[in-house]
């Protein structure tokens, strides 16, 4: 079932959309393989696949959208890859200004951005600076994210200061400080696993598997995704 046509969603106006929305982009590299392409050529089809996905949620009136671009763990890959990653983020955020600021989309990172080049920190950082009073939909690009990793940051912050170790004093030193606990996580490629992704932030959330490949998941996947969210009883330890 599809909500969707030439982009303008047709979701009835009583339809209760997820305030936040969080996608583990998986499936570039074989993608890839399928085609007999590098691995690389995987990872740039799938910029695109952010690109449309992102407008498509600002569109439609989704608040926050996070979406795990590279993991603490992801460091473990051959160097080049590691490096065209690096290189095709640069590429990606440089061209993406026009786009966050025509669709009224606010820039965020989580992760710690600390071990990237000063090159790549200065471009984050005055791309959240040019966006940040955009008021529409807040994509957050998780990078150098690990969930573990940000708990302990956000913990040892919180003692730093001398502060009772509290759910909300977590809460207010996590990376995501500024942004509602997730409703919905979807992870593309079939892997059924989380693999170190907004493990507090999620305590609540749906989740959905779907196997398409990240490069080819669409506008019209994530309409049926959404409705398939919208008749989950969420119960939050009620009855
Ligand atoms: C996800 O695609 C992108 C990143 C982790 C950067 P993969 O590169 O993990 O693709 P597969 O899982 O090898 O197919
Ligand atoms: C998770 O994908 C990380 C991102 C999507 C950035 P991976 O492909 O790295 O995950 P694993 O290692 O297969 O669990
Ligand atoms: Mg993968």
């Amino acid at each position: 079932m599809s909500f969707m046509t030439n982009s303008q969603s047709l979701l009835p106006t009583t339809y209760q959309l997820p305030t936040h929305v969080a996608i583990i982009m998986d499936g570039n590299g074989r993608w890839a393989k399928e085609r007999g392409l590098k691995r690389t050529a995987g990872h740039e089809e799938g910029v695109k696949t952010v690109r449309s996905i992102t407008t498509y949620c600002a569109k439609i009136g989704i608040k926050y959208l996070t979406l795990y671009a590279f993991s603490t763990e992801n460091w473990n890959r051959p160097k080049l890859e590691v490096e065209f990653l690096m290189k095709l983020l640069e590429k990606y955020l440089i061209n993406e200004l026009n786009t966050y600021l025509q669709n009224n989309i606010r820039f965020k990172v989580i992760g710690n951005i600390c071990k990237f080049s000063t090159k790549l920190q200065s471009i984050i950082k005055d791309i959240e600076d040019k966006t940040s009073h955009c008021k529409g939909l807040t994509q957050i690009l998780a990078l150098n994210y690990g969930s573990q990793d940000e708990i302990t940051r956000a913990v040892n912050r919180a003692l730093v200061n001398e502060e009772e170790i509290t759910i909300d004093t977590i809460n207010k030193y996590l990376d995501t400080y500024f942004a509602p606990n997730v409703d919905l996580v979807i992870r593309t490629s079939g892997e059924i696993r989380i693999s170190n992704f907004l493990l507090w932030q999620s305590a609540y959330s749906e989740y959905f598997f779907t196997k398409t490949l990240w490069p080819d998941f669409t506008e019209f996947e994530l309409d049926d995704i959404l409705s398939d969210f919208t008749k989950r009883e969420r119960r939050f330890g009620g009855i």
